[in-house]
């Protein structure tokens, strides 16, 4: 008999824009040698899709298209960093449609041993509820549209920190209202406020937080 191969460990890193999640994820990912799926850039790439063929990412039907469509090419385009392709992605992100098409993908992402840090909005609740470690991160609006500016910043891209927090708290609404898969923290998820903490304290308690997970089980 050929022995069962170990479960792939998933582990899942939710919260709002720019509050360090992909920056989390990866790390992790890294330090346990597993894979990362930052699962924004499926949402910002059904977004382009639609944005680049003129149409709008309120109608349901064209996004689910597009969205099906999506392949691993699509996702190391530049422009998905853009702010509008992010704002349009927030939009094609409330269509139902949108989502169960891009379900498989994530899921099937995660299954694959060893295992996946996948970071998004719904990872814990909806994606992968059995991950093994969930993590959901927070931070005032005013720290992450610090955070944001500097990043768009350092990419040579200028903006006004008002208007990038205008931006960031129109998300939010968008993200936790909308009826398919809001943004929400899962009932056994570890959160972590970074208001206060840099991404290298994130860190290390975070690895701690899935030590003591993989230690007890
Ligand atoms: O993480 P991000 O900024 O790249 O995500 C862009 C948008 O995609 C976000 O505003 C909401 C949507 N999204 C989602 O609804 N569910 C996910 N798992 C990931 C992103």
């Amino acid at each position: 008999m050929t022995p069962a191969e170990p479960t792939p460990l998933v582990i899942a890193v939710d919260g709002p824009a720019a509050v360090g999640k992909g920056t989390l994820a990866r790390r992790l990912a890294g330090h346990y040698g597993l894979r990362h799926l930052d699962t924004g850039s499926l949402y910002r790439a059904t977004a382009l899709r639609v944005l680049r063929s003129g149409g709008d990412p309120a109608g349901e039907a064209e996004a689910a298209a597009a969205a099906k469509g999506i392949t691993d090419d699509d996702l190391g385009d530049p422009a998905l960093r853009d702010e509008d392709v992010g704002q349009a992605a927030s939009v094609v992100a409330t269509h139902g449609a949108v989502r169960r098409a891009l379900l498989g993908y994530q899921r099937g992402f995660a299954a694959r041993p060893p295992g996946a840090v996948l970071d998004g909005r719904d990872i814990g609740t909806v994606v992968c509820p059995d991950a093994q470690v969930k993590f959901y991160l927070e931070a005032t609006a005013e720290v992450r549209a610090r955070r944001r500016l500097c990043e768009l910043r350092s990419r040579g891209v200028e903006s006004i920190e008002s208007r990038v927090l205008d931006e960031i708290i129109a998300r939010d609404a968008r993200d936790r209202r909308r009826s398919a898969a809001p943004m929400k923290p899962a009932t056994d998820a570890c959160r972590i406020d970074t208001s206060a903490l840099g991404p290298d304290e994130v860190f290390v308690h975070a690895v701690a937080i899935v030590d003591a997970r993989l230690s007890s089980t």
